[in-house]
């Protein structure tokens, strides 16, 4: 187990450069998986859910190199075989190999993914766009067995604009015959991102980024290249952390359009930056005002930067409001931010936060992802020492989080507790 530990309260000067965008690359990798040839893809992030996606890769018998942040893959090699509980259990983006393996080879067998405990995160929509395009779902023990005789392009509205269906059923639908139209599909630029690698190697999709994509399917993909977005959730947690205690903190190499709502919501909190083309520098500023967050799907604001920009709440002048309408379960960090010093009640899926708050360091644990990140930012504000553990959860997200951090001087170190 690693836990990190945080001497709060200095100033954070200089520039962060972010990584390429973790939810976008597990799921162009698997994507490549589709190819007859090799791809290759830049600007990976260098993080545990990446490693445990290219495990998956050799697994199944593919070659892959890193380079850098450059990924190689050749597929040439793999045997389709069933994905063990043991590996897809890892992460969420395990069920992109569902997608890949089916278009690719009409048969996949493989167990219910895994992912941060925020919810429920079923994945019914996922297989009503496999059984939309004719494939035939057998679910025993969380073990799926998905065949199909022949995939063909139809018409699948989704109930909710998810993310993962919609990746889901482009990628069946990339090699299906005739074509798909998806609606009510997710926005997300992640989204965008795969489906332009998919176009690169061949395929035919038109619409991606709106609610309406269409897939015309083709017979084969081949070699490919695309180059991984930047990540709009590690920039907005960097640009939150700015303006908690930011002197023009500079956080470079993003699309600022990516993070258009958190800058809207900054920027009605009175917030102190300057918006560039591909940066956005931010300081710390006094009296900031209370606002009313309400999570949504793109464009609206972003589920993943609900936990990381609460700290930032407990600075507020007064009551600020936050409604999770993604994840049923994503307010584990409230009672150790509460630890902390913040006054912050939860009721269903909201959670009230009274401003402004002195935080002080405390021993905290980060129960996921984003939770670890609030709890980071929250440390590197408060008064004293903090000790986070059970960050491994923060590692499978954030590029060299601590190397980052420590050349804007931050006191920040991690260590292994066994
Ligand atoms: N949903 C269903 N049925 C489905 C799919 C989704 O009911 O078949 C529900 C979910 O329970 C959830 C909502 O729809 O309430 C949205 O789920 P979605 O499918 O959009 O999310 P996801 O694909 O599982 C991805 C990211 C998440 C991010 C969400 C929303 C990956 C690997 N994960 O998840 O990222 O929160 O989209 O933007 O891309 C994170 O990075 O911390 C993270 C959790």
């Amino acid at each position: 187990m690693k836990q990190i530990r945080i001497e709060g309260n200095h100033t954070l000067k200089g520039s962060i450069e972010i990584s390429g965008a973790k939810n976008s690359a597990v799921a162009l990798i698997p994507a490549a998986l589709l190819s007859d040839e090799d791809v290759v893809i830049d600007n990976v992030p260098n993080i545990s859910d990446i490693d445990a996606l290219n495990e998956i890769l050799k697994y199944l018998g593919a070659k892959v190199k890193r380079n850098g942040s450059s990924i190689y893959i050749d597929s040439k090699t793999i045997k389709n075989k069933e994905i063990p509980e043991k590996i897809s259990s890892k992460l969420r983006a395990s069920y992109y190999f569902m997608s890949a393996l089916l278009g690719k080879y009409k048969k996949v067998e493989m167990y219910f993914p895994g992912g941060c405990s925020i919810g429920a995160r079923p994945i019914d929509q996922t297989l009503k766009g496999f059984r939309a395009l004719g494939a035939k779902v057998v679910e025993k023990d969380n073990r799926f067995t998905i065949t199909a005789k022949k995939l063909k392009g139809t018409n699948i509205l989704l109930d909710m604009p998810s993310v993962g269906a919609t990746i889901n059923t482009m990628l069946v639908a990339a090699k299906a015959e005739g074509v798909t139209v998806i609606e009510n599909a997710a926005r997300e630029p992640e989204i965008v991102n795969v489906a332009t690698f998919l176009n690169n190697m061949g395929a035919n999709i038109k619409g991606a980024g709106t609610s309406k994509i269409t897939i015309t399917g083709v017979k084969k993909l081949t070699k490919g290249f695309t180059e991984v977005i930047p990540d709009r959730i590690e920039a907005g947690t960097y640009v939150i952390l700015g303006a908690l205690v930011g002197k023009k903190l500079r956080i470079e190499n993003i699309i600022p359009r990516h993070i258009d709502m958190l800058l809207s919501k900054l920027k009605e909190m009175g917030v102190n930056m300057i918006v560039g083309d591909d940066y956005v520098e931010v300081s710390a500023t006094k009296d900031i005002k209370p606002v009313r967050i309400k999570t949504l799907g793109y464009p609206g604001f972003p589920t993943d930067l609900q936990q990381p920009i609460t700290p930032l709440l407990t600075q507020c002048l007064g009551e600020s409001v936050l409604e999770e309408t993604i994840y049923e379960n994503r307010f584990k960090n409230i009672p150790y931010l509460n630890t902390m010093g913040s006054c912050i009640s939860i009721s269903e899926r909201k959670i009230f936060v009274s401003g402004p708050s002195n935080l002080h360091g405390a021993k905290v644990e980060a129960t996921d992802l984003r939770a670890g990140a609030c709890l980071i930012l929250a440390a590197l504000k408060a008064e004293g020492v903090s000790v986070i553990t059970n960050v491994e959860h923060v590692l499978r997200g954030y590029e060299n989080i601590i190397e980052k951090l420590t050349n804007v001087g931050a006191i920040i170190s991690i260590e292994d507790v066994g």
